[in-house]
């Protein structure tokens, strides 16, 4: 599953690294729809937390509960970058694609038994890692540290977190690993998804200014 992983990573660091970065509107969005989704990390977190019973899925309890303390409050770090742009969460509206994008984790939590949620998990701790440093440097040159900090944090965790993810899936069932890679490709698609979403309402707002 490895190579799966790495090309989709691949596949996903260009895709990220082709959007608009440098366009104020996009950046803030992408801002915005963070926020939405990222409110709910800690809540999928503990909902899964519920399913993992003493002497059976210990390692995952772990895992999920340092999680929660690791992404206590990072919605917040999303809000403060974006007020530090000079706008407001409240005329952002919140993509249906966005809903989609989170909303679906909470039917796969309950489907799985809580463990399909590592998906979705590790895809957005791997692209944090492989995916966003030469973006947070674009964002650093175009709009300062101060208003990069939310990228800034997820770049710099630690790499051996995704390992370590990859032993723990493998130590799973059959059926449990398939339901975390597909939970894990399903997010990628959507997560892109919500980019494009973004991408393009940044791109009809300029057409519309410009006209
Ligand atoms: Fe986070």
């Amino acid at each position: 599953m490895k190579e799966h992983l790495e090309k989709q990573l691949e596949t996903s660091k260009e895709f990220i690294e082709n959007l608009p970065w440098e366009n104020e509107d996009f950046y803030a969005d992408y801002l915005a729809q963070t926020y939405y989704f990222v409110c709910h990390s800690t809540r999928l977190l503990g909902r899964s937390l519920s399913y993992f019973h003493v002497n059976d899925k210990d390692d995952l309890y772990k895992r999920f509960k340092d999680h929660i303390s690791d992404e206590d409050n990072h919605e917040k770090i999303a809000l403060s970058d974006l007020k530090k742009l000079g706008r407001e969460i409240d005329s952002y509206k919140k993509y249906a694609i966005t809903s989609a994008f989170y909303e679906s984790q909470y039917f796969k939590i309950e489907q799985s038994k809580g463990t399909a949620l590592l998906g979705y998990i590790l895809y957005l701790e791997a692209i944090a890692i492989h995916c966003f440093p030469n973006v947070v440097g674009r964002l650093f040159e175009t709009y300062g540290r101060q208003k990069s900090q939310f990228l800034k944090v997820h770049v710099e965790e630690d790499p051996s977190h995704v390992d370590k993810a990859l032993e723990e899936i493998a130590k799973l069932s059959e059926p449990e690993q398939k339901e975390i890679w597909d939970n894990f490709f399903q997010t990628a698609d959507l997560y892109h998804l919500v980019l494009r979403q973004v991408q393009e309402n940044a791109q009809l707002f300029a057409e519309k200014h410009a006209a």
